[in-house]
C-alpha cells in the first residue's frame, strides 16, 4: 500500500471511530487502539506533509488562536420560535395551522422534537467537507466559529456525498453540555480557584466564545442536529421526493453521520402530539442534559414554505415550554450566609413570587464578586430562574427598572455571625470566615454530617441541631452520638416518642458506609465522589490519617486541592479529636474486611450501568458499593459494559443491553453479588 492509500484507509477508520463513539455511543475499540491509529496517521502526515488536508480527522484542532471572530450572515435567518405553556395552546396551532392551509390539510403530520437548552449553531458543508460554522447571532448574522466547532468530536468533517441533494448544505442543530460533563467542568474550575458557570447553557456559549480552540477541544461538548436545509432544495427535492418530510430529513442526517437526537416523533393527530409533550414534562428529569420543553413542527417542508414566517418565527412551528422555570421579582435585600467551611454567599431576599409551583422569596447570588462584576443593586428588578436543582438563583437584572437612588452593593467586611474579619485565599472568588468555631460553622457541619448523603440522621432537622447547639449539648459531630434521652426530652418542643425516634436514627446512622463518614466530615473540596474514591482507595479513617498529600494525588482523579485539603484536614489535632469521639461511639472507620481482605478488589476492571429504579439501594449507593470493590460506574451501554443492574422502569439502556447481549442483573441478583 502507497503511503496516500494507507493514510486514506486510516481517515476512514478513525472517522468511523469517531462517529460509532461520539455519534452511536457505541465504540468498538479500546482507547489505547484509537490513540494507535491516531499516532499512525498523524506520523505519516507529518512524513508526508503535502498530502495534509483540512477534513483529516487528525486535524480537529489547528491554527493559532484569534483575537475576534469574523462576522458571517446567515443566508436563512435563524428565528425563534414562539412559545406556548398550555396543551390548549397546543391545540389552538393545530387549528391556527388548518385554517391557513385549508381544505388540503384537513388531517396534518406533526414532528415534535426535544427542545435542547443549548447554543444553537450552523454547520455549512459544500461537496462534503464542512467550510464553515457560525452561531446564531442576532439571527441574521452571527459570529464564524468554524475552529471551535471542528473540535467536537460529534461534528463530522465530511459527509458522504450524494449529490445533487449534497451540493452544499446547512445543517442547524444544538450544542450542550451534559448534566455530567458541566459537574466535572465546574469541579475542576473550583479547584483551580476560577469562577463556575451557573448553568449548562452559560458553560456551553463560553465554551464556544474561547478564541483558543486547543482550549474549546478541552470542553466536551456535544450537540444535536435539528433541521437541514440544502440550498438547491428543489434539486434536491427533485433527487429525493421524501425529503419533503422534515422527519426523514432528521433520518437523512442521522444516515449522514449527523447526530441527532433520539426522541424525535412523527404524530398524525394532535392529540398524540399533546400526550407526548405531558409525558416529557414528567420525564424530563431521567435526561442526562437539560431540554427547556418540546418543539412542534409541520412534517411537510411544503406546507412549511406556504405557512412561511414573521420577522421573528416561522408559523410552521411552536415550542411548547414546560411550567415557567424563570421569573422576575424585586430584590428587597442582600443578606449574607455562612457556610460550612466559612464562605460567606450572598442571599437575595425577594419580594416573593410564584416560580413552578412554589413561593419563593430566597435565591442564591452565588458569590460576592458575582453581585458587583453584575452590579447587582437593592431595590433592582431581576430575573430569577430555577433550574435542574432546588435552589433558585438570580440570572440577571432588568437594568431599565433600577431606582434612580440605588446605591452599589458593598461587600461586607466581618463575618455577619462572628464579625471575624474576612478574607480571601489566593485566587479564590470566594470571602471567608476563617474562625472555625464561628457558631454558623459549627451549625453548618452538623447539619451537612446529619445530611441525607452523609451519615443520613432522620429527623435531625434544622431546628434541633440549632437547639442542641444552643443548649451546648453539641460542640462538634463527635458530641451527636453521646446525647441522652434526658437531655434531648429537656428541648422545648421535644417530646418522649421525638427523642426515642431521635436516639434510635442516631444509632442507626452507626452503620454508614465508610464514604459516608468521610463525607460526612465535611473536609473542604471533598465531595462525594471524593469520598467514595478516598474510601475504595485506603479503606480505612486511619489510613487517610497517615497518607500524605502525594499518596492522595496519586489516586486517580483527585487533584492536588484535594490531597493538600485532606492532609491538612488530619494534620488538625482537633479534626482527629472529633474522629476519635466518632471511632468510640461505635462508627465504621473501615471498610468491611479491610484489613483481611487487604488490596483485594474483586470487581476490578469491571464496568457497570445503572438504570431503572433500585429499591435497597440509592443509586449513590450502589455506586458506592461497587466502587469499592474496584469496579467503575459509567452512564452510557456499550459492548465494553459488564454488567447492567435495571431497576423497576429501567427503560433505553436496558434495551441496550438486551440488543449488545450485555448481563443485566436484578437488584436482588447485584445485592447478592455484592454481598
Ligand atoms: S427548530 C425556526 N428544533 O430553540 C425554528 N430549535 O427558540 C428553528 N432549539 O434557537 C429551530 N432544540 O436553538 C428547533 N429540536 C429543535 C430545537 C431547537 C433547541 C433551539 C434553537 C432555537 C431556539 C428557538
Amino acid at each position: 500500500m502507497t503511503p496516500a492509500e494507507r493514510i486514506e484507509q486510516l481517515r476512514q477508520t478513525v472517522r468511523d471511530h469517531d462517529h460509532r463513539y461520539h455519534v452511536l455511543a457505541h465504540p468498538i475499540i479500546s482507547d489505547y487502539e484509537y490513540d494507535l491509529l491516531m499516532k499512525e496517521l498523524q506520523d505519516l502526515e507529518a512524513d508526508n506533509p503535502h498530502m495534509l488536508t483540512a477534513d483529516s480527522p487528525s486535524q480537529r484542532v489547528g491554527g493559532e488562536p484569534i483575537s475576534s471572530f469574523p462576522v458571517v450572515r446567515h443566508p436563512v435567518p435563524m428565528l425563534s420560535i414562539s412559545n406556548t405553556y398550555a396543551t390548549d395552546e397546543i391545540l389552538g396551532f393545530d387549528r391556527r395551522m388548518k385554517d391557513w392551509l385549508g381544505e388540503e390539510a384537513r388531517t396534518l403530520t406533526y414532528s415534535v422534537e426535544l427542545k435542547i437548552d443549548g447554543v444553537a449553531v450552523s454547520l455549512r458543508y459544500e461537496d462534503g467537507l464542512l467550510v464553515q460554522g457560525a452561531t446564531r447571532g442576532d439571527g441574521t448574522q452571527g459570529d464564524e466559529i468554524t475552529a471551535n466547532l471542528r473540535t467536537i468530536r460529534s461534528i463530522p468533517l465530511r459527509i458522504p456525498v450524494d449529490h445533487p441533494a449534497t451540493g452544499a448544505i446547512e445543517a442547524r442543530g444544538e450544542v450542550y453540555l451534559s448534566h455530567e460533563n458541566f459537574a466535572r467542568m465546574n469541579n475542576v474550575r473550583e479547584e483551580r480557584g476560577e469562577a463556575v458557570f451557573a448553568n449548562p447553557r452559560n458553560a456551553t456559549a463560553g465554551s464556544l466564545k474561547l478564541q483558543d480552540p486547543r482550549q474549546v477541544a478541552e470542553r466536551p461538548l456535544q450537540l444535536f442536529i435539528y433541521s437541514l436545509l440544502f440550498e438547491d432544495d428543489a434539486a434536491a427535492l427533485t433527487a429525493h421526493p421524501e425529503l419533503d418530510s422534515h422527519y426523514r430529513r432528521l433520518d437523512w442526517l442521522g444516515r449522514h453521520s449527523f447526530p441527532t437526537n433520539p426522541s424525535a416523533r412523527r404524530f398524525d393527530t394532535i392529540q398524540d402530539v399533546v400526550d407526548y409533550c405531558i409525558l416529557w414534562g414528567e420525564q424530563r428529569e431521567m435526561l442526562p442534559y437539560d431540554i427547556d420543553g418540546l418543539v412542534i413542527k409541520v412534517d411537510s417542508m411544503r406546507l412549511q414554505h406556504q405557512l412561511g414566517a414573521t420577522l421573528k418565527s416561522p408559523r410552521w412551528a411552536v415550542a411548547y415550554k414546560f411550567a415557567a422555570q424563570r421569573t422576575s421579582t424585586v430584590l428587597n435585600d442582600i443578606m449574607f450566609q455562612v457556610g460550612r467551611t466559612g464562605v460567606v454567599t450572598p442571599v437575595a431576599v425577594l419580594e416573593p413570587v410564584l416560580l413552578a409551583g412554589s413561593t419563593i422569596s430566597r435565591a442564591t447570588l452565588h458569590n460576592e464578586e458575582e453581585v458587583r462584576r453584575k452590579d447587582i443593586r437593592i431595590g433592582d428588578t431581576v430575573n430569577i430562574e430555577k433550574g435542574g436543582d432546588v435552589i433558585p438563583k438570580v440570572v440577571s437584572i432588568n437594568i431599565d427598572d433600577r431606582p434612580a437612588d440605588s446605591m452599589p452593593f458593598e461587600t461586607p467586611r466581618n463575618c455577619p455571625v462572628c464579625q471575624t474579619p474576612l478574607v480571601r485565599i489566593g485566587e479564590e472568588v470566594a470571602i471567608r470566615c476563617t474562625n472555625t468555631v464561628c457558631p454558623a460553622q459549627v451549625k453548618g457541619r452538623v447539619e451537612h454530617f446529619v445530611s441525607r448523603n452523609a451519615m443520613d440522621i432522620e429527623g435531625f432537622g434544622p431546628a434541633v441541631t440549632e437547639q442542641v447547639l444552643e443548649e451546648g449539648l453539641v460542640r462538634d459531630v463527635g458530641d451527636l452520638y453521646a446525647l441522652t434521652r434526658e437531655q434531648l426530652t429537656s428541648l422545648e418542643r421535644m417530646g418522649e416518642r421525638s427523642a426515642d425516634n431521635l436516639l434510635r436514627s442516631i444509632e442507626k446512622s452507626k452503620q454508614r458506609s465508610l464514604d459516608r463518614v468521610i463525607f460526612g466530615l465535611g473536609i473542604l473540596h471533598v465531595g462525594q465522589r471524593a469520598a467514595r474514591l478516598l474510601a475504595g482507595n485506603l479503606r480505612s479513617i486511619d489510613a487517610l490519617k497517615e497518607a500524605s498529600s502525594e499518596q492522595f494525588e496519586s489516586i486517580q482523579e483527585i487533584g492536588p486541592t484535594i490531597a493538600k485539603s485532606v492532609a491538612s484536614f488530619f494534620a488538625n489535632q482537633k479534626n482527629c479529636g472529633v474522629v476519635d469521639k466518632l471511632r468510640e461511639a461505635g462508627i465504621a472507620m473501615e471498610l468491611p474486611g479491610a484489613e483481611a481482605a487487604g488490596t483485594e478488589r474483586p470487581m476490578a476492571g469491571q464496568i457497570f450501568v445503572l438504570t431503572g429504579a433500585l429499591e435497597r439501594f440509592t443509586r449513590d449507593e450502589a455506586a458506592a458499593h461497587i466502587e469499592a470493590l474496584g469496579g467503575r460506574v459509567t452512564s452510557n451501554v456499550s459492548k465494553k459494559t459488564n454488567y447492567v443492574v435495571a431497576g423497576a422502569n429501567a427503560g433505553s439502556k436496558l434495551e441496550k443491553a438486551l440488543a449488545l447481549e450485555v448481563p443485566v442483573l436484578t437488584e436482588d441478583e447485584f445485592g447478592k453479588m455484592i454481598d
